[in-house]
């Protein structure tokens, strides 16, 4: 059974009133129900955690240092400027995946560069609550070995 720990940026835990024509009208609560539910069919033991702060963010990715499989992060903000939570990133060498809800690709020109996918086994974004789903089972397939590349 494999161990991922999902990690939720700042203002996540808004979803659901946050920018819905945006975000969509999921809350985390329910995102969370239905990852629950695909670790379960998967065999994967999923936990979860979210923050509004860049020390407990790395923290966390800390903590996952020789005691989980792979993780999925929605870095939020951060994406597009912390650099500690890119080097906790390459700190800990467990694989991760980052996942946005938006397509930050087609929005401001500062969300369209992230500073931790360059070192992410991948990125997944715009498919709204469903690139969490996407997440978990591309995080899944990597640390089963059967990932696309690395
Ligand atoms: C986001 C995109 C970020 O630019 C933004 O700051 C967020 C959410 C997304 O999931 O689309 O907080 O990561």
């Amino acid at each position: 059974m494999s161990k991922i720990v999902v990690i939720h940026g700042p203002n996540l835990n808004m979803l659901g009133i946050r920018e819905p024509a945006i975000y969509g009208a999921d809350t985390l609560a329910s995102i969370e129900k239905r990852l629950t539910e695909l670790a379960k069919s998967l065999d994967i033991q999923v936990e979860f955690y979210q923050s509004n702060h860049e020390g407990a963010i790395i923290d966390r990715i800390q903590a996952c240092y020789g005691a989980v499989d792979g993780i999925v992060i929605n870095p939020g903000a951060f994406t597009h400027y912390s650099y500690g939570i890119r080097d906790a990133f390459s700190s800990i060498s467990v694989p991760f995946v980052e996942i946005h809800l938006s397509n930050i690709h087609k929005r401001e020109e500062f969300r369209q560069n992230s500073v931790t996918a360059s070192i992410a086994v991948g990125q997944i974004s715009g498919f709204g609550a469903y690139s969490y789903e996407l997440g978990l089972l591309a995080i899944h397939r990597h640390v089963q070995g059967n990932g696309t590349h690395e």
